[in-house]
């Protein structure tokens, strides 16, 4: 028999539908309650609200588990890479090999950027914000592709793989290119028989008679980067790219609308603010106490960056893979970055202060991901437009759930008013 939960309030009893998730997840139905009774559930930032059932991503942030499709994020950081990952997140399957081909292909197929859009990113100031840059550029593309951007779910699904492709692989190649322009290089064109991760160094890195050749290890690394963001559950960004997708909004506009909430230092943001913090700790010649001493005052803006997240209770195991990676990844390299000794330290030392512990706050995936991508080369300014290729995966495989579900609606959550109550409008002679 269907499990069921009662709500009482005075003397009335409102049964509630109770759902168990495959992972054995719980949750209270809430959905008939206002019509029942005319109470909604309050929740301020949804912190414990189910907005949607999802098959994509298993997040247990008690215990550090993160499984994409069924599959523990440990066990594909080990073993496959970003652009298998994205075709797991995106269609649920890890490809058999003429899927993993034709799903390349595609990549490799739409890299390039029409050269009509390219002045549409010469019209920014070169000292514009990549992240900026990066989300107008990406909500041009249905200019470009109207046909696979009509607004209308059933029509987008028909062209989904074609601009699957195309969000996944232009999203980087806009990146590299704002990278050049605000270095004022010239572009550099995506070769097609590049594999992902190396035609995004080459795109960066390359010049116009000399290739950008590199270790193996920096396109490896690269890859594990990109694929430890691939996808988080219903994240501010992820939950930004369904809510913009539930207006029948196309993939491209959801997913721009998405990346300008990454752009937040408390979500994608972070990552730069870590390595502020790291270099201004590097520069004063401090050993972070201040830092630390300054993120227990409980302000906001004082947090120690990297540190804590809105689900993560125990560990972050994204963290903990890239954790281990930076020391392997810096060795093979012969890098010595002071910042790496810093961050440690300041682990360290966080992890032994009775605020963090009583609070459950760990180094989250930020907290080292800026550390491997300053090693890669990559600027710092760059850092969470990177994040941004990274999460495409996860803002198309969850833009995908909204359009295919046959009882989908808006999302149009509630409020609590705690304004003026009704008064009548004041003459500005009357005002005070
Ligand atoms: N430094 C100091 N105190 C903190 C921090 C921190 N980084 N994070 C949380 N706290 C405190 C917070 O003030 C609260 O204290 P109190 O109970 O005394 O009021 C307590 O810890 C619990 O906070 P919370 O409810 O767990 O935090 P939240 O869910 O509101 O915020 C967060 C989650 C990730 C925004 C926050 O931990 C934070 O601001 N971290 C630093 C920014 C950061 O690294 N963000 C990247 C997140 S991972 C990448 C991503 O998915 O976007």
């Amino acid at each position: 028999m269907a499990k069921t939960a009662t709500l009482k309030i005075d003397d009335k009893e409102y049964p509630l539908p109770v759902m168990i998730g495959t992972e054995g997840e719980k949750a209270v139905d809430t959905r008939a309650l206002r019509a029942a009774s005319g109470y909604v559930a309050y929740d301020q930032g949804y912190g414990n609200t189910g907005s949607c059932e999802s098959q994509i991503t298993f997040l247990d942030g008690d215990n550090g588990i993160l499984r994409h499709r069924g599959y523990p994020i440990e066990q594909l950081a080990h073993h496959s890479d970003f652009v298998e990952t994205a075709y797991l997140v995106i269609y649920g399957e890890l490809p058999n090999a003429t899927q993993r081909r034709e799903f390349g292909l595609q990549l490799r197929k739409n890299a390039a950027i029409e050269t009509q859009m390219q002045k549409i990113l010469e019209g920014f100031p070169t000292s514009a914000s990549p992240m900026a840059m990066l989300s107008a550029m990406v909500s041009a593309l249905p200019a470009y592709y109207p046909h696979l951007a009509t607004n209308n779910f059933e029509q987008d699904l028909k062209g989904f793989d074609l601009a699957a492709a195309i969000a996944m692989s232009k999203i980087r190649t806009i990146v590299a290119m704002i990278y050049r322009y605000q270095k004022g290089l010239p572009f550099m064109f995506p070769k097609q028989e590049l594999p992902f991760c190396d035609n995004f160094l080459h795109m960066m890195f390359s010049e116009p008679y000399q290739d950008y050749v590199s270790m193996p290890e920096v396109a490896k690394a690269l890859n594990l980067v990109l694929l430890l963001h691939a996808d988080h559950e219903q994240n501010c960004s992820t939950s930004t790219v369904r809510m913009v997708g539930s207006s029948a909004s196309n993939l491209f506009t959801s997913i721009s609308a998405g990346i300008c909430a990454l752009a937040g230092p408390l979500h994608g943001g972070a990552n730069v603010a870590v390595m502020q913090m790291l270099q201004s700790i590097h520069d004063e010649g401090d050993d972070g106490s201040r830092f630390i001493a300054a993120a227990k005052s409980g302000s906001k803006s004082n947090r120690l960056m990297g540190f804590g997240h809105a689900v993560y209770r125990n560990f972050d195991p994204r963290a903990k893979i890239i954790g281990e990676a930076c020391d392997t990844v810096l060795t093979r390299l012969g890098i010595d970055d002071p910042l790496l000794k810093i961050a440690k330290h300041l682990e360290q030392a966080a992890l032994k202060d009775e605020y963090f512990v009583a609070r459950k706050l760990y180094p989250n995936v930020d907290f080292y991901s800026g550390i491997i991508m300053r090693a890669i080369g990559i600027p710092m300014n760059m850092f969470t437009t990177m994040f941004a290729i990274g999460r495409a995966p996860g803002y198309i495989a969850n833009w995908r759930e909204v359009a295919a579900n046959p009882k989908g609606r808006i999302y149009r959550p509630r409020q609590i008013y705690g304004g003026p109550v009704k008064r009548d409008y004041v003459p500005m002679a009357q005002r005070g």
